[in-house]
């Protein structure tokens, strides 16, 4: 069973994300460049319109398959202030949350309560019993946001590139 296409989170609204938004999504991660680019390997100065309707064709593609589901968030004035998204890559019981948030908007705890809200609803999926966070060792604020929403190490893992990442992982369930 799919999640939900939309989700209400109190201040945010998540929705899954539309070719529409594409000319949004460009200004949104062009300006939240220097913070996404450290930690996100798409991030690159090069980054245009065509990059993000390469990106939502996909995504569309990945939701009608079942293996991920990404969402555009929202403030509730409707301002697009980022990207959250539910990955089933760690396994049949496992949903893997990835975010990035733009940068205006940073520092606020939307990520945080993005990131609860999400781990909610998945949990009500069928046969998921553990929601996950990866993040590079270096990447303090996305750590921060994993802890704060219950998150704990589980493991390590060094990339190809030779990063450190940590896998944090919780049980499914209210958070
Ligand atoms: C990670 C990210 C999504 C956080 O979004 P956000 O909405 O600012 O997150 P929140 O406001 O909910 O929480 C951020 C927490 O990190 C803390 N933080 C931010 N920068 C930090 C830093 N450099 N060192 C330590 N803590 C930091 C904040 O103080 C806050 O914690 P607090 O509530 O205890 O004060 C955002 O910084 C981002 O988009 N980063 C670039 C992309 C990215 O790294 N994505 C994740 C890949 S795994």
């Amino acid at each position: 069973m799919e999640p939900p296409e939309m989700i209400n989170a109190g201040a945010l609204v998540l929705k899954r994300w539309e070719l529409a938004w594409a000319e949004e999504l460009t200004a949104a991660v062009r300006e939240s460049l220097p913070e996404l680019k450290p930690f996100l390997p798409w991030a690159a100065d090069d980054y245009e319109l065509a990059s993000a309707r390469a990106y939502l064709a996909d995504s569309d593609q990945r939701w009608e398959k079942g293996t991920d589901f990404q969402y555009a968030v929202f403030t509730t004035i409707g301002d697009l202030i980022g990207s959250i998204g539910l990955h089933t890559r760690r396994g049949p019981d496992t949903m893997e949350i990835g975010y990035w948030l733009r940068t205006p908007f940073a520092g606020r705890g939307h990520t945080t309560a993005a990131v609860r809200t999400l781990t909610r609803v998945v949990s009500a999926l069928p046969g998921i019993t553990k929601v996950a966070i990866v993040h590079d060792v270096r990447n303090l604020a996305s750590g921060r946001v994993a802890e704060k929403a219950g998150f704990t190490e589980a493991a390590r893992r060094v990339t190809e590139a030779g990063d450190t990442e940590i896998i944090r992982e919780r049980p499914a369930g209210d958070c």
